[in-house]
């Protein structure tokens, strides 16, 4: 059998009638099961993009982070235990203190816990009080009770506060630390006025039913097992079944036996055709990771012959995701902001970028200066290094055998900070949006516009016949 495909560079969406500005697109998405994002963005699970650092940077501003699995179980899900922990609204088991105990030991515990206040409760969980820094000021004696010292009119939050009326009450009794109560008087959460700022600073962080970070975090058919339980205990949202050929019995196996054994929703992949996506969504994958061989450090279709041009690929698979209703992650091969909208367009619910966001300062890679100017390091999850690392079995490569690599080593600029970049990639789909009249990315999905263009055609649509003097913060042709 034999058909074309075509990769991003081979099309272009076709401008249609539009009656809706690009700041007013809604590119909000569904990442898997009840994971919602309010940018359709991914990083990459490769250990040179998304450690906790770039996770806690791209879901304040709406994506998410995938944490790759080149770490020990233990320091994977203490990477995501950090994000959960990053921001919070109600924490819901804050560090507690019963009326019994004394000054000296207080002290001892906020230092401990890196707390400033605490609420004081007895045996059954009454809220008595609250404790804060401010009590303890001008208390000269260690040995009193905290009852002695603790603040006992408390304003609380009744059952399920919202963030509006929360934030009412901080500015109204100018306090720092606000209980929340059952009808009983128990005290079932706390809100602290730092966790509130850091709110209103990213008003389109994803987050969780509880307000904290969306995390996922990469895991194999080796080693869910060991995996899954320390994950889900650190609470992660998703996990992504990261292989190469997402099309095998042991993928297939995996996706059951994480959704059996641990319930955590599974992202699944990668494939580059349809049927591989009917054998991963009957297997029960929650979203259908596609790409094979698209990605910029990627070598797998000039090594192993075998690939599908990514956006034949995203259209196919996600045009069976789609009778089933479940999401297409396009993975790999974005170069510019324009390719998001183009996968989008395509049928998928969202992009994952290992490349553009690898030179970011959040990013783990190490700097590298060349020609005087700055880099970080970039390579692929089939590289020698990242074998050498661990990451082998990716790639079907156990640990004593001579590897053949199916990706490389490189560097890419250095880009700054995640925020302002990010910002230029969301804007630009939404460029694109207006640009079809698509109010929101579930019209972009179903919009199927496009036109196939040649190699002039491409000529065309990059720059020509003039020298770059000012560089953008959103083309160059590195
Ligand atoms: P970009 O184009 O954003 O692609 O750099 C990132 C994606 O590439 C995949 N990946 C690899 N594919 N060999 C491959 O064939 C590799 O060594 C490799 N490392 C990463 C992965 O799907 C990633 O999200």
């Amino acid at each position: 059998m034999f058909t074309e495909a075509y990769s991003y560079d081979d099309v272009l969406l076709l401008p249609g009638y539009s009656d809706i500005l690009p700041k007013d697109c809604d590119v909000r998405t569904t990442l898997c099961a009840d994971v919602k994002l309010n940018a359709p963005v991914i990083s990459a699970a490769m250990d040179t993009v998304t450690e906790e650092k770039l996770a806690i940077a791209i879901a304040l501003e709406g994506g998410s982070g995938v944490i790759h699995r080149n770490l020990s179980p233990e320091r994977q899900a203490q990477q995501v235990a950090n994000v959960k922990r990053y921001l919070n609204w109600i924490i819901d088991t804050p560090v507690t203190v019963g009326a019994e105990a004394l000054v000296k030991d207080i002290k001892v515990m906020m230092e401990r816990f890196n707390v400033s206040g605490m609420p004081v409760v007895d045996k059954n969980g009454t809220l008595l009080g609250i404790i804060t820094s401010r009590d303890l000021r001008f208390c000269k004696d260690d040995w009193l009770p905290v009852v002695d010292v603790m603040t006992q009119r408390v304003i609380v939050e009744e059952g399920d506060p919202s963030v509006a009326s929360a934030r009412e009450k901080f500015d109204k009794h100018r306090i720092e630390k606000l209980p929340v109560v059952d009808d009983q008087g128990r005290l079932t959460g706390l809100i602290t006025v730092k966790d509130m700022e850091k709110h209103a600073n990213f008003p389109l962080a994803a987050t969780d039913k509880t307000g904290r970070l969306i995390v996922g975090a990469a895991v194999s058919p080796q080693d869910y097992t060991a995996r899954m339980p320390l994950l889900k205990n650190a609470k992660v949202d998703y996990v992504v079944l990261d292989t190469a050929h997402g099309d095998s019995k042991n993928v297939c196996d995996a996706v059951k036996g994480i959704k059996d054994r641990f319930g955590v929703p599974v992202v699944a992949g990668n494939v580059a055709a349809k049927d591989g996506t009917r054998r991963l969504l009957e297997a029960g994958a929650d979203a259908i990771k596609v790409g094979v061989g698209p990605g910029s450090i990627c070598t797998t279709r000039i090594v192993a012959g075998v690939g599908v041009p990514q956006f034949t690929a995203v259209w196919d698979c996600a045009e069976e995701a789609a009778s089933y209703n479940i999401p297409v992650i396009a993975d790999g091969g974005i170069k510019f902001s324009g390719d998001i909208t183009k996968a989008i367009g395509a049928g998928a619910n969202l992009v994952m970028i290992g490349n553009l966001f690898a030179g970011l300062k959040e990013a783990p890679g190490r700097e590298i200066i060349y020609d005087g100017r700055i880099y970080k390091e970039y390579r692929g999850m089939g590289s020698l290094g990242a074998i050498k690392d661990g990451a082998g079995d990716r790639y079907q490569i156990s640990k004593d055998e001579s590897p053949v690599p199916e990706g490389i080593e490189g560097r890419v600029p250095y880009k700054g900070e995640l925020r302002n970049y990010l910002h230029q990639l969301v804007s630009g789909l939404r460029k694109g949006m207006g640009y079809c009249g698509c109010k929101n990315i579930d019209e972009l999905k179903k919009y199927h516009k496009f036109v196939k263009i040649t190699a002039a055609g491409l000529k065309e649509s990059h720059t020509h016949d003039v020298t770059i003097t000012q560089e953008a913060p959103n083309y160059s042709r590195g």
